[in-house]
């Protein structure tokens, strides 16, 4: 009985070494994370010089509309982006990063006006067919934010303004010479 509380209270070299490893392999992964988190991304975090920009520039949007986009889709087809604190962790910031990334490689509504007509009446017809499938916002992205989900009412105005701002920018685009 004595016996046993004794090699209780004194542990063996062997077992009180294996615990100091296991200390520092937990503690040497939890560093390599952090300078993973704060070194390594796909895009920078801090404000872009469009940040500032107003949404779809250039457009004839109404205020109801406006708002759609800016609710649902500007974290990720903007500069506007707000980063939630999981976006700094690796490896969540890395997935993050790539839709952001991705997202503004299709579709920069901050830079909106830096687009030809052609384009951007291209860009309104994929805003529409994205809408009218349910593709946009990502799936994966509304079990985060499931309040972004877009209404029937939102869907139909959007899909409407994108039909509207289309006509508008075939006649006056009728009216300028042809590029
Ligand atoms: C979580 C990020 C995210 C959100 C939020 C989001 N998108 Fe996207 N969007 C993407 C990514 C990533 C792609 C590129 C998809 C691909 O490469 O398959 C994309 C692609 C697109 C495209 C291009 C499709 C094509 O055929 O070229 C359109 C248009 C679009 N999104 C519209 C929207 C609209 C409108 C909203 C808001 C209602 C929205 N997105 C919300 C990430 C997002």
């Amino acid at each position: 009985m004595s016996k046993t509380v004794t090699n209780h209270s004194f542990p063996g070299p062997t077992r009180l070494k294996r615990g100091v490893g296991a200390r520092f392999t937990v503690s040497s992964l939890l560093l390599a994370w952090l300078l993973a988190s704060v070194l390594v991304h796909r895009l920078p975090h801090e404000a872009l010089d469009r940040a500032g920009a107003p949404l779809l520039l250039g457009a004839d949007i109404p205020p109801s509309v406006a708002d759609v986009f800016a609710r649902a889709c500007i974290n990720c087809h903007s500069e506007k982006t707000r980063w939630p604190w999981y976006s700094h962790v690796a490896p969540v910031s890395w997935l993050i990063e790539n839709d952001v990334k991705r997202g503004r490689e299709h579709l920069n509504l901050s830079r909106w006006e830096s687009l030809d007509a052609t384009k951007q009446r291209l860009l309104l017809t994929a805003i529409a067919t994205v809408i009218e499938n349910r593709e946009m916002p990502l799936h994966r992205y509304l079990v985060f934010y499931p309040e972004v989900k877009l209404s029937t009412d939102d869907s139909v105005r959007v899909i409407e303004w994108t039909q509207a701002e289309r006509r508008r920018l075939r006649f006056s685009g009728s009216r300028l010479p042809a590029k």
